[in-house]
């Protein structure tokens, strides 16, 4: 870290020392106005979404120190270049360009001599045209999305979250394990003659997608009635993928093949032709609003104060529960059925992109980093496991994510969900204490610790421009705790080495020949990986 840099970063640390043995209630009770000052809004006219950090253990002298630390760090200078096309991800060699997917098609991006941003407007008007077409003929009634990692968890988020609120034209599916009764479950509920398959893909080759692609393929085969290679089946299968040559060597028709570019991360795909699935459900206009959406929040981040600076400041919160060690793990809670894929989105968003323990120059990072991603939606996780969040020895601060209004809810109902969801964060924040507890019975059983720190996240509704901004949001804010942390948040080399053993594996469980000699040869050579190779090979199904 440069000296200017750390002696901030100490004033953080020092700030977050303070602040251990702080109470919320006290804090509360010491500052009337502390709700106002610790809220910042995310708004331009169509969209607002309010961040409530002021149960989360903060002052204004903590967050002046963090504020500072984004100066002097260039948080919002990093964030413009990254956006015009800096090579931020160094060990791919790469910009990071989920930006330029929404950018205004007057803007212009250079990345290698070419405007990026007219490439991806081609690519839109494609999909656009596309979507027109499929929805025109109402020949697919069923969508099968086949991917994994970003190239699924995007597009089913949008689909599950905007089914609510938009009656979907074709229904969509998704199927990303390569445990095969994920998708013989899915094919179950489709018809041959009526089901398109959308393979996304980045890479082209992750395994997992690949073989559920052919066993679409030997399924549609059988139920058209043609032979496996017939190339009549290429009008049931679109790519969409960075390797669009493999693509037609695969046998995929131009007109069905779509594009994505390698400066694009997978986990950041969300806004590009991944997401046809729900595109082809709801029409290109929605999908239009959900970019409108994102591109207003790239806009807010790069226009707004800093000490305004809604997802910036959201970031900066991130870095102080999570770099300073203070916590470990966040849980992710949205009240609301149709976010219940969001905690799956944001683990792969968050996880993989700061799950990492060296700086970009490679030194080891001595802080933490990225934090335990998980959750689920309330008001079911309040008879799960929030018990453990407001009594446990481990303290977890929470996101609650609500909004004012959803279509085609029972309105009595939806006032229940948001009032246990302001229930749940007063809980957490204030707790219980003895003299509250009206009954001397087990008190001890009953005391509410309280100073559970949390975050509240309110919009008025969940449309797909409001389903875009928060996405952005969430972007933006792993973007804030790279930079703080140094870390390269666009690459992902923690994953390949399960891949690399998982294919040696596989070539070791098949090989008849396989001797306990040429094990020890190989990299798979501990004595328990062995065993429960040789256990598997004898109880498995014998082929
Ligand atoms: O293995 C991790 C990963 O590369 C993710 O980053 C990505 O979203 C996923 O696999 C799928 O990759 P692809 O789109 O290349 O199939």
């Amino acid at each position: 870290m440069a000296n200017e840099v750390l002696k901030v970063w100490q004033q953080v640390l020092a700030n977050a020392d303070r602040l251990r043995n702080e109470s919320l209630r006290e804090l509360f009770n010491q500052d009337k106005s502390r709700a106002q000052s610790l809220t910042r809004t995310l708004k331009d006219g169509q969209t607002e979404i309010v961040a409530d950090f002021s149960k989360q253990l903060i002052d204004q002298q903590a967050l002046d120190s963090l504020l500072l630390l984004a100066k002097e760090s260039k948080v919002l200078e990093k964030f413009a270049e990254m956006c015009q096309g800096a090579k931020v991800n160094l060990t791919e060699d790469q910009p990071a360009l989920h930006t330029a997917l929404r950018a205004d098609a007057k803007s212009s991006v250079l990345v290698d001599g070419k405007n990026v941003v007219a490439l991806v407007h081609e690519e839109l008007a494609k999909v656009k045209a596309f979507t027109e077409k499929v929805r025109g003929e109402k020949k697919f009634k069923t969508v099968v999305n086949l991917g994994i990692g970003g190239s699924d968890l995007g597009p089913a988020l949008i689909y599950d979250a905007l089914r609510v609120s938009h009656e979907p034209q074709i229904k969509c599916l998704f199927v990303a394990n390569v445990d095969s009764t994920e998708i013989n479950l899915a094919l179950r509920e489709c018809k041959p003659e009526e089901t398109l398959f959308v393979v996304c893909s980045k890479s082209f080759k992750t395994a997992e997608t690949l073989a559920n692609a052919r066993i679409a393929r030997v399924w549609l085969a059988n139920g058209l009635g043609f032979d496996v290679h017939d190339k009549k089946l290429a009008e049931h299968f679109v790519v969409v993928s960075a390797k669009p040559d493999q693509a037609a060597s695969a046998g995929v028709v131009a007109a069905n093949s779509f594009q994505i570019w390698p400066w694009v991360g997978g986990r950041y795909s969300i806004a590009s032709a991944m997401s046809l699935a729900p595109t082809l459900a709801f029409g290109f206009d929605v999908f239009t609003e959900f970019l409108a959406g994102m591109r207003s929040v790239d806009q807010q981040m790069q226009n707004t104060a800093p000490e305004n600076n809604a997802t910036l400041i959201l970031g900066l919160v991130d870095v102080f529960n999570f770099a300073t060690g203070r916590y470990l793990s966040q849980a992710i809670l949205p009240y609301s059925s149709a976010l219940r894929l969001l905690p799956n989105y944001l683990q792969q968003l968050i996880m993989e992109s700061n799950g990492k323990s060296v700086r970009q120059d490679g030194s080891t990072i001595e802080t933490s980093t990225s934090p335990v991603i998980w959750g689920g939606v309330g008001t079911n996780s309040q008879h799960a496991f929030m018990q453990m969040l407001h009594q446990g020895t481990q303290a977890v601060p929470s996101e609650f994510i609500g909004f004012a209004a959803i279509d085609n809810v029972d309105e009595a109902s939806h006032d229940a969900l948001i009032a246990n969801m302001f229930a749940q964060s007063k809980a957490l924040a204030f707790g219980l204490t003895k003299d509250e507890i009206k009954t001397g019975k087990d008190a001890s059983h009953r005391l509410m610790p309280g100073n559970r720190p949390s975050t509240t996240l309110i919009a008025k509704t969940l449309d797909a421009r409001t389903l875009g901004a928060l996405i952005a949001m969430y972007e933006h804010r792993v973007f804030v705790f790279g930079v703080i942390t140094q870390i390269n948040s666009f690459d992902q080399w923690g994953v390949e080495l399960g891949k690399t053993l998982s294919i040696e594996i596989s070539h070791q469980i098949n090989d008849e020949t396989t001797k306990e000699t040429s094990q020890s040869d190989s990299a798979v050579n501990d004595s328990s990986t062995k065993s429960l190779i040789g256990w598997y090979r004898q109880s498995r199904k014998s082929k």
